[in-house]
Protein backbone atom coordinates (compact mmCIF):
# COMPACT_ATOMS: atom_id res chain seq x y z
CA UNK A 1 0.00 0.00 0.00
CA UNK A 2 1.91 3.48 -1.25
CA UNK A 3 0.47 6.60 0.59
CA UNK A 4 0.56 10.27 0.51
CA UNK A 5 1.19 12.09 3.61
CA UNK A 6 0.33 15.99 3.83
CA UNK A 7 1.30 18.16 6.51
CA UNK A 8 0.42 22.32 6.30
CA UNK A 9 -0.96 22.73 9.87
CA UNK A 10 1.45 25.91 10.83
CA UNK A 11 4.60 26.48 9.27
CA UNK A 12 6.13 24.15 7.31
CA UNK A 13 4.63 22.31 3.99
CA UNK A 14 5.24 18.94 3.94
CA UNK A 15 4.76 16.07 1.97
CA UNK A 16 6.37 12.20 2.34
CA UNK A 17 5.44 8.85 0.90
CA UNK A 18 5.19 5.82 2.60
CA UNK A 19 4.92 2.08 1.09
CA UNK A 20 3.75 -0.46 3.52
CA UNK A 21 5.05 1.78 6.85
CA UNK A 22 8.84 2.44 4.86
CA UNK A 23 9.32 5.78 4.15
CA UNK A 24 10.36 6.16 0.69
CA UNK A 25 10.60 10.45 0.74
CA UNK A 26 9.97 13.27 2.78
CA UNK A 27 10.17 16.75 1.69
CA UNK A 28 9.63 19.73 4.39
CA UNK A 29 9.70 23.47 3.07
CA UNK A 30 10.50 25.74 6.20
CA UNK A 31 9.11 29.44 6.24
CA UNK A 32 11.49 30.81 7.13
CA UNK A 33 10.39 34.59 6.58
CA UNK A 34 8.08 34.09 9.33
CA UNK A 35 11.28 34.91 11.74
CA UNK A 36 11.76 38.57 10.89
CA UNK A 37 8.09 39.45 12.08
CA UNK A 38 9.18 37.60 15.33
CA UNK A 39 6.39 34.60 15.22
CA UNK A 40 4.18 33.17 12.65
CA UNK A 41 1.75 34.96 10.46
CA UNK A 42 -1.49 33.07 10.10
CA UNK A 43 -2.23 34.87 7.14
CA UNK A 44 1.19 34.50 5.16
CA UNK A 45 1.39 31.02 6.14
CA UNK A 46 -1.74 29.95 4.44
CA UNK A 47 -0.84 31.98 1.14
CA UNK A 48 3.12 30.51 1.40
CA UNK A 49 1.52 26.71 1.67
CA UNK A 50 -0.68 27.53 -1.18
CA UNK A 51 2.77 28.70 -3.30
CA UNK A 52 4.45 25.30 -1.89
CA UNK A 53 2.21 22.86 -2.04
CA UNK A 54 2.50 21.35 -5.36
CA UNK A 55 6.32 21.63 -5.80
CA UNK A 56 6.56 19.77 -2.79
CA UNK A 57 4.20 16.97 -3.40
CA UNK A 58 5.93 16.84 -6.82
CA UNK A 59 9.11 16.26 -5.17
CA UNK A 60 8.36 13.94 -2.63
CA UNK A 61 6.88 11.62 -5.46
CA UNK A 62 10.04 12.23 -7.19
CA UNK A 63 12.10 11.03 -4.71
CA UNK A 64 10.15 8.16 -3.92
CA UNK A 65 9.89 7.22 -7.82
CA UNK A 66 6.27 6.72 -7.62
CA UNK A 67 4.09 8.29 -9.68
CA UNK A 68 0.14 9.50 -8.96
CA UNK A 69 -1.52 6.64 -10.67
CA UNK A 70 0.23 4.23 -8.03
CA UNK A 71 -0.73 5.66 -4.62
CA UNK A 72 -3.68 4.13 -3.15
CA UNK A 73 -4.92 6.56 -1.12
CA UNK A 74 -4.07 10.22 0.46
CA UNK A 75 -3.48 11.13 3.79
CA UNK A 76 -3.51 15.20 4.89
CA UNK A 77 -3.72 16.62 8.53
CA UNK A 78 -7.46 18.31 9.00
CA UNK A 79 -6.51 19.19 12.85
CA UNK A 80 -5.34 20.93 14.81
CA UNK A 81 -3.54 23.85 13.93
CA UNK A 82 -3.67 27.41 11.76
CA UNK A 83 -7.39 26.75 9.94
CA UNK A 84 -6.00 28.70 6.81
CA UNK A 85 -2.65 26.63 6.78
CA UNK A 86 -4.60 23.02 7.40
CA UNK A 87 -7.07 24.32 4.68
CA UNK A 88 -4.48 24.30 2.05
CA UNK A 89 -3.33 20.69 2.56
CA UNK A 90 -6.66 19.17 3.27
CA UNK A 91 -7.95 20.60 0.19
CA UNK A 92 -5.20 19.42 -1.84
CA UNK A 93 -5.30 16.16 -0.24
CA UNK A 94 -9.29 15.82 -0.89
CA UNK A 95 -9.20 16.97 -4.25
CA UNK A 96 -5.73 14.57 -4.97
CA UNK A 97 -7.72 11.56 -4.06
CA UNK A 98 -10.94 11.89 -5.53
CA UNK A 99 -9.47 12.66 -8.98
CA UNK A 100 -7.53 9.17 -8.50
CA UNK A 101 -10.74 7.45 -7.04
CA UNK A 102 -8.72 6.71 -3.85
CA UNK A 103 -9.44 7.14 -0.15
CA UNK A 104 -8.43 10.00 1.61
CA UNK A 105 -7.77 10.19 5.33
CA UNK A 106 -8.15 12.86 7.12
CA UNK A 107 -5.11 12.76 10.36
CA UNK A 108 -4.89 14.40 13.62
CA UNK A 109 -1.60 16.08 13.69
CA UNK A 110 -0.86 15.58 17.39
CA UNK A 111 -1.57 11.83 16.60
CA UNK A 112 0.31 11.85 13.68
CA UNK A 113 3.19 13.48 16.32
CA UNK A 114 3.08 10.64 18.43
CA UNK A 115 3.17 7.60 15.47
CA UNK A 116 6.08 9.43 13.79
CA UNK A 117 7.96 6.90 16.68
CA UNK A 118 6.95 4.25 13.86
CA UNK A 119 8.99 5.83 11.13
CA UNK A 120 12.23 4.35 12.76
CA UNK A 121 13.68 0.80 12.27
CA UNK A 122 13.85 0.70 16.48
CA UNK A 123 10.68 1.10 17.10
CA UNK A 124 8.55 1.05 20.27
CA UNK A 125 6.50 -1.69 21.89
CA UNK A 126 2.56 -0.79 22.54
CA UNK A 127 1.38 0.15 24.98
CA UNK A 128 4.19 3.24 25.93
CA UNK A 129 3.82 6.04 27.28
CA UNK A 130 4.33 9.34 24.86
CA UNK A 131 5.25 13.03 25.57
CA UNK A 132 4.17 15.04 22.79
CA UNK A 133 5.93 18.77 23.25
CA UNK A 134 5.22 21.40 20.44
CA UNK A 135 4.65 24.94 19.94
CA UNK A 136 1.26 24.99 20.34
CA UNK A 137 0.59 21.40 22.92
CA UNK A 138 2.23 19.42 25.44
CA UNK A 139 0.45 16.33 26.35
CA UNK A 140 1.07 13.12 27.78
CA UNK A 141 0.03 10.59 26.99
CA UNK A 142 -0.44 6.51 27.06
CA UNK A 143 -0.62 4.59 23.48
CA UNK A 144 -2.22 1.83 23.93
CA UNK A 145 -2.49 0.59 20.70
CA UNK A 146 -2.75 2.87 17.16
CA UNK A 147 -5.91 4.63 18.12
CA UNK A 148 -6.48 4.09 21.37
CA UNK A 149 -5.11 6.72 23.73
CA UNK A 150 -5.53 7.98 27.22
CA UNK A 151 -4.80 11.69 27.68
CA UNK A 152 -3.13 11.88 30.86
CA UNK A 153 -1.83 15.49 31.03
CA UNK A 154 -1.93 18.38 29.08
CA UNK A 155 -0.58 21.88 29.74
CA UNK A 156 -3.23 24.59 31.39
CA UNK A 157 -1.56 27.67 30.08
CA UNK A 158 1.49 27.41 27.80
CA UNK A 159 2.90 25.19 25.49
CA UNK A 160 6.37 24.23 26.27
CA UNK A 161 7.36 25.18 22.71
CA UNK A 162 5.80 28.41 23.04
CA UNK A 163 7.62 29.05 26.88
CA UNK A 164 10.49 28.80 24.33
CA UNK A 165 10.03 31.15 21.94
CA UNK A 166 8.79 33.83 24.78
CA UNK A 167 12.21 33.18 26.30
CA UNK A 168 13.74 33.70 23.28
CA UNK A 169 11.78 36.89 22.43
CA UNK A 170 12.52 38.29 25.76
CA UNK A 171 16.20 38.01 25.24
CA UNK A 172 16.16 39.37 21.57
CA UNK A 173 17.18 35.95 20.56
CA UNK A 174 16.54 34.42 16.63
CA UNK A 175 13.07 32.87 16.25
CA UNK A 176 11.86 29.75 16.22
CA UNK A 177 13.23 30.50 20.14
CA UNK A 178 13.90 26.70 20.91
CA UNK A 179 16.67 26.10 18.70
CA UNK A 180 17.99 29.30 19.38
CA UNK A 181 17.87 28.77 23.55
CA UNK A 182 19.12 25.33 23.08
CA UNK A 183 22.33 26.42 21.39
CA UNK A 184 22.76 29.64 24.14
CA UNK A 185 22.27 26.73 26.71
CA UNK A 186 24.75 24.27 25.90
CA UNK A 187 27.49 27.34 26.67
CA UNK A 188 25.54 28.18 30.18
CA UNK A 189 25.37 27.43 33.29
CA UNK A 190 21.89 25.87 34.21
CA UNK A 191 22.47 26.21 38.02
CA UNK A 192 22.90 30.07 37.74
CA UNK A 193 19.70 30.64 38.50
CA UNK A 194 17.04 28.78 40.14
CA UNK A 195 13.56 29.06 38.03
CA UNK A 196 10.56 27.68 39.81
CA UNK A 197 9.63 24.19 38.82
CA UNK A 198 5.66 24.36 39.70
CA UNK A 199 4.10 21.36 38.28
CA UNK A 200 6.52 18.99 39.61
CA UNK A 201 4.83 19.95 43.21
CA UNK A 202 1.60 19.12 41.95
CA UNK A 203 0.22 15.13 41.97
CA UNK A 204 -1.05 14.19 38.61
CA UNK A 205 0.03 14.99 34.93
CA UNK A 206 -0.89 18.30 34.37
CA UNK A 207 1.88 21.19 32.93
CA UNK A 208 1.64 25.14 33.35
CA UNK A 209 5.18 27.23 32.13
CA UNK A 210 3.46 30.56 32.24
CA UNK A 211 4.42 30.75 35.65
CA UNK A 212 8.40 30.02 34.76
CA UNK A 213 8.10 32.16 31.95
CA UNK A 214 7.10 35.22 33.98
CA UNK A 215 9.65 34.14 36.71
CA UNK A 216 11.92 34.38 33.50
CA UNK A 217 10.60 37.74 32.69
CA UNK A 218 10.94 39.45 35.75
CA UNK A 219 15.01 38.61 36.56
CA UNK A 220 15.34 39.36 33.47
CA UNK A 221 13.63 42.97 33.96
CA UNK A 222 15.76 43.43 37.52
CA UNK A 223 19.19 42.54 35.78
CA UNK A 224 18.48 45.69 34.10
CA UNK A 225 19.22 43.41 30.93
CA UNK A 226 20.34 45.71 28.06
CA UNK A 227 19.24 44.91 24.83
CA UNK A 228 21.76 46.78 22.72
CA UNK A 229 24.59 44.99 24.44
CA UNK A 230 23.83 41.98 25.61
CA UNK A 231 25.99 40.40 28.23
CA UNK A 232 26.27 36.71 26.59
CA UNK A 233 26.96 34.83 29.88
CA UNK A 234 24.06 36.51 31.38
CA UNK A 235 22.03 35.06 27.88
CA UNK A 236 23.69 32.07 28.25
CA UNK A 237 22.92 31.34 32.05
CA UNK A 238 19.34 32.51 31.70
CA UNK A 239 19.15 29.92 28.86
CA UNK A 240 20.77 27.05 30.50
CA UNK A 241 18.65 27.77 33.73
CA UNK A 242 15.32 28.02 31.85
CA UNK A 243 16.01 24.64 29.70
CA UNK A 244 16.78 22.75 32.94
CA UNK A 245 13.65 23.95 34.75
CA UNK A 246 11.46 22.74 31.38
CA UNK A 247 13.46 19.35 31.40
CA UNK A 248 12.94 18.67 35.13
CA UNK A 249 9.38 19.46 35.02
CA UNK A 250 8.75 17.51 31.62
CA UNK A 251 11.37 14.18 32.42
CA UNK A 252 9.85 14.13 36.23
CA UNK A 253 6.31 13.78 34.64
CA UNK A 254 6.91 11.12 31.95
CA UNK A 255 8.88 8.73 33.77
CA UNK A 256 6.27 8.99 36.54
CA UNK A 257 3.72 8.45 34.03
CA UNK A 258 5.90 5.24 32.79
CA UNK A 259 6.10 4.17 35.98
CA UNK A 260 2.88 4.65 37.31
CA UNK A 261 1.48 2.75 34.15
CA UNK A 262 3.97 0.11 34.19
CA UNK A 263 5.17 0.35 30.31
CA UNK A 264 8.23 -0.34 29.69
CA UNK A 265 8.76 2.10 26.23
CA UNK A 266 8.88 5.40 26.68
CA UNK A 267 8.57 7.94 23.84
CA UNK A 268 9.11 12.05 22.92
CA UNK A 269 7.74 13.34 19.99
CA UNK A 270 6.86 16.85 18.86
CA UNK A 271 9.07 19.95 18.11
CA UNK A 272 10.51 20.35 21.65
CA UNK A 273 11.65 16.87 21.27
CA UNK A 274 14.49 18.27 19.03
CA UNK A 275 16.08 20.05 22.23
CA UNK A 276 19.57 18.31 22.86
CA UNK A 277 19.52 18.89 26.62
CA UNK A 278 16.12 17.33 26.73
CA UNK A 279 17.04 14.76 24.98
CA UNK A 280 20.28 13.53 26.82
CA UNK A 281 18.56 13.86 30.64
CA UNK A 282 15.44 12.11 28.91
CA UNK A 283 18.31 9.06 27.78
CA UNK A 284 20.25 9.20 30.93
CA UNK A 285 16.52 8.82 33.34
CA UNK A 286 15.85 6.13 31.02
CA UNK A 287 19.13 4.30 31.40
CA UNK A 288 18.97 5.10 34.88
CA UNK A 289 15.38 3.60 35.49
CA UNK A 290 15.43 0.92 33.26
CA UNK A 291 13.11 2.32 30.63
CA UNK A 292 13.54 1.57 26.41
CA UNK A 293 13.74 5.78 25.16
CA UNK A 294 12.94 6.81 21.49
CA UNK A 295 13.27 9.65 20.24
CA UNK A 296 13.00 10.34 16.31
CA UNK A 297 15.39 11.80 13.86
CA UNK A 298 15.02 15.65 14.22
CA UNK A 299 13.59 15.67 10.78
CA UNK A 300 10.68 13.73 12.27
CA UNK A 301 10.32 15.77 15.28
CA UNK A 302 9.05 19.03 14.20
CA UNK A 303 6.42 18.88 12.01
CA UNK A 304 6.59 16.55 8.42
CA UNK A 305 4.83 14.73 6.05
CA UNK A 306 6.01 11.36 7.08
CA UNK A 307 4.45 11.18 10.52
CA UNK A 308 0.88 11.89 8.29
CA UNK A 309 1.71 9.16 5.98
CA UNK A 310 2.55 6.96 8.50
CA UNK A 311 -0.75 7.94 10.33
CA UNK A 312 -2.58 7.34 7.24
CA UNK A 313 -1.43 4.09 6.42
CA UNK A 314 -2.42 2.86 10.17
CA UNK A 315 -5.64 4.25 9.13
CA UNK A 316 -6.25 3.16 6.20
CA UNK A 317 -5.12 -0.40 6.88
CA UNK A 318 -7.60 -0.54 9.75
CA UNK A 319 -10.54 0.44 7.69
CA UNK A 320 -10.30 3.69 8.82
CA UNK A 321 -11.13 6.67 5.96
CA UNK A 322 -12.46 9.83 5.98
CA UNK A 323 -15.23 11.51 3.92
CA UNK A 324 -14.34 13.84 1.57
CA UNK A 325 -16.62 15.98 3.81
CA UNK A 326 -13.73 16.38 6.40
CA UNK A 327 -13.37 19.93 7.71
CA UNK A 328 -10.42 22.10 8.70
CA UNK A 329 -11.20 21.49 12.84
CA UNK A 330 -8.88 24.40 14.11
CA UNK A 331 -8.76 22.99 18.02
CA UNK A 332 -9.12 18.93 16.94
CA UNK A 333 -9.03 17.07 20.40
CA UNK A 334 -6.82 13.71 19.73
CA UNK A 335 -9.08 11.06 21.20
CA UNK A 336 -12.10 12.77 18.85
CA UNK A 337 -9.97 11.41 15.39
O1 LIG B 1 6.02 20.32 16.37
P1 LIG B 1 6.46 21.64 15.85
O2 LIG B 1 7.41 21.67 14.69
O3 LIG B 1 5.23 22.53 15.44
C1 LIG B 1 4.06 22.56 16.18
O4 LIG B 1 3.20 21.67 15.96
O5 LIG B 1 3.97 23.47 17.05
O6 LIG B 1 7.10 22.43 17.11
C2 LIG B 1 7.60 23.73 17.00
C3 LIG B 1 8.13 24.15 18.35
C4 LIG B 1 8.55 25.62 18.42
O7 LIG B 1 8.03 26.19 19.60
C5 LIG B 1 10.09 25.53 18.48
O8 LIG B 1 10.67 26.63 19.18
C6 LIG B 1 10.28 24.22 19.22
O9 LIG B 1 9.31 23.37 18.66
N1 LIG B 1 11.63 23.68 19.02
C7 LIG B 1 12.52 23.52 20.03
C8 LIG B 1 13.72 23.05 19.44
N2 LIG B 1 13.51 22.93 18.07
C9 LIG B 1 12.22 23.31 17.86
N3 LIG B 1 12.40 23.74 21.34
C10 LIG B 1 13.49 23.50 22.12
N4 LIG B 1 14.68 23.08 21.62
C11 LIG B 1 14.84 22.84 20.30
N5 LIG B 1 16.01 22.42 19.82
ZN1 LIG C 1 3.55 19.75 15.39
Amino acid sequence: MTLLGIETSCDETSAAVLTDGVLLSNVTAAQLFHAEHGGVVPELASRAHQRMIVPVVDDALRKAGVQRAQLDGVAAVNGPGLVGSILVGLSFGKSLAYALGKPFVGVNHMEAHILSNLLESRKPSFPFMNLTVSGGHTQLVLVKAPFDYVMLGETSDDAAGEAFDKVAKMLGLEYPGGPAVDKRARLGDPKAVRFPRPALDHPGYAFSFSGLKTSVLYYIRDAHFDFASPDTTFVNDVCASFQAAVIDVLVGKLFQAAEEHGVKDVCIAGGVSANSGLRERAKTEADRRGFRLFVPRMEFCTDNGAMVAMAGFLRLNGGRTSSLEVSAEPNLALTAS
